[in-house]
C-alpha cells in the first residue's frame, strides 16, 4: 500500500457549464460566485483545510479566469495598498497563497473519469483526494477530511455518500453493499444514475471521493457508459472488485450548486450567516414573501 496521507486533490473544471447559460456564455461557471466568493473558491477551501496542498485543476478551453482568481493580481493589490485599502489587498493575496495549484488541459469532453484520468501524470502513486465543483458541502469538519480519515484507518478508497428519496437515485451514482455500521458500507456495486427500480440503495454520491491510485488502471480500462462518457462511477465499479472500497454517510448539508434553486438555496444560507449581510437578507427575504403570499 502506497504513503496513506492525502496531500493532493483533483478538481474537475473542464465542463460547459450550459445548466446555467447565459451566465456561463463568457465566463466558466466554477467563477460563479456564492455571495462573494466564487464556487470554485468554496471548493479549494474545502480541500485546504482538509490538509491538501496541491490541487490538481482540470480545465479547459476559455478557463483562464479560475487560474488568475488563485493567482496573485500585482496590481489590484498594489493600488489597494496604495488607497490604505489594506484588508482587501490581502483578501486578495491570501487566495493567492492558498494552495498549489496544477492546471491539466482536458483536451476532449470525454467525461468525469477521462477527466480524472487526466490527473494521473501529477498524482503518480499516492491516493488523492476528488472535489466536484457542483457540490457544496458545508460542515465543521471538511467533508473531504471526514473521508481521508477513514482512508487514513482504513486502508481503503472511500466515496462520500449521503441518502435520497428513491425517486431522485437517477441523478447520482448509486452504491450498493454491506452495511458495516449505520454510517460505513463495503461497497460491491455501483451503478451511474440508476432508475429508481434499478437503484441498488439510497445512498448517493455527491461529488467526494478519497481514492486509491489503482483507480488510474480501472479507468483505463473503463469503456464509455452512460451518455457516452467514460464515467469515474464504473471505474469505481472495478475498483471494488480489486480492492476494498467503502461507502460513508458523512456529515455536512450538501448543496447542489450545479442546479438553480440549489444555487439559490446555497447563496441564501450563506448570505445569512455572514454578520454584515444576515438582518438585511432577512428583511428583503420578508419584503419578497410579503409580496408574493
Ligand atoms: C457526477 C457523477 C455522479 C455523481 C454526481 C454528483 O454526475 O457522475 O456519479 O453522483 O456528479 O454531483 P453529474 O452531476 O456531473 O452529471
Amino acid at each position: 500500500m502506497p504513503s496513506t496521507k492525502i496531500r493532493k486533490a483533483v478538481i474537475p473544471a473542464a465542463g460547459l457549464g450550459t445548466r446555467f447559460l447565459p451566465a456561463t456564455k463568457a465566463i466558466p461557471k466554477e467563477m460563479i460566485p456564492i455571495v462573494d466568493v466564487p464556487m470554485i473558491q468554496h471548493i479549494v477551501e474545502e480541500a485546504v483545510r482538509a490538509g491538501i496542498e496541491d490541487v490538481v485543476l482540470i480545465t479547459a478551453r476559455h478557463k483562464e479566469s479560475i487560474e488568475n482568481h488563485f493567482d496573485y493580481n500585482y496590481e489590484l493589490e498594489d493600488s489597494l495598498e496604495k488607497k490604505q485599502k489594506n484588508d482587501l489587498a490581502e483578501v486578495s493575496k491570501k487566495i493567492g497563497k492558498m494552495c498549489n495549484l496544477i492546471s491539466v488541459r482536458q483536451k476532449n469532453p470525454m467525461g468525469l473519469g477521462h477527466a480524472v484520468l487526466c490527473a494521473a501524470p501529477v498524482i503518480g502513486n499516492e491516493p488523492f483526494a476528488v472535489l466536484l465543483g457542483d457540490d457544496l458541502i458545508d460542515s465543521k469538519v471538511p467533508c473531504t477530511r471526514q473521508l481521508a480519515e477513514i482512508y487514513e484507518k482504513e486502508g481503503a478508497s472511500v466515496v462520500g455518500v449521503m441518502e435520497v428519496p428513491q425517486a431522485e437515485t437517477s441523478k447520482y451514482g448509486i452504491v450498493g453493499g454491506n452495511m458495516l455500521n449505520p454510517k460505513l458500507m463495503h461497497v460491491d456495486r455501483l451503478v451511474e444514475k440508476p432508475s429508481p427500480d434499478q437503484a441498488p440503495s439510497r445512498w448517493a454520491i455527491p461529488g467526494r471521493y478519497v481514492l486509491s491510485p489503482k483507480i488510474f488502471d480501472c479507468l483505463r480500462e473503463t469503456k464509455p457508459g452512460k451518455g457516452g462518457e467514460i464515467q469515474l462511477t464504473d471505474a469505481l465499479q472495478l475498483l471494488a472488485q480489486r480492492e476494498k472500497l467503502l461507502a460513508y454517510a458523512f456529515e455536512g448539508t450538501r448543496y447542489d450548486t450545479g442546479d438553480r434553486l440549489g444555487f439559490i438555496d446555497a447563496t441564501l444560507a450563506f448570505a445569512l450567516r455572514r454578520p454584515e449581510l444576515a438582518s438585511g437578507v432577512r428583511d428583503i427575504m420578508k419584503k419578497h414573501l410579503n409580496g408574493v403570499v
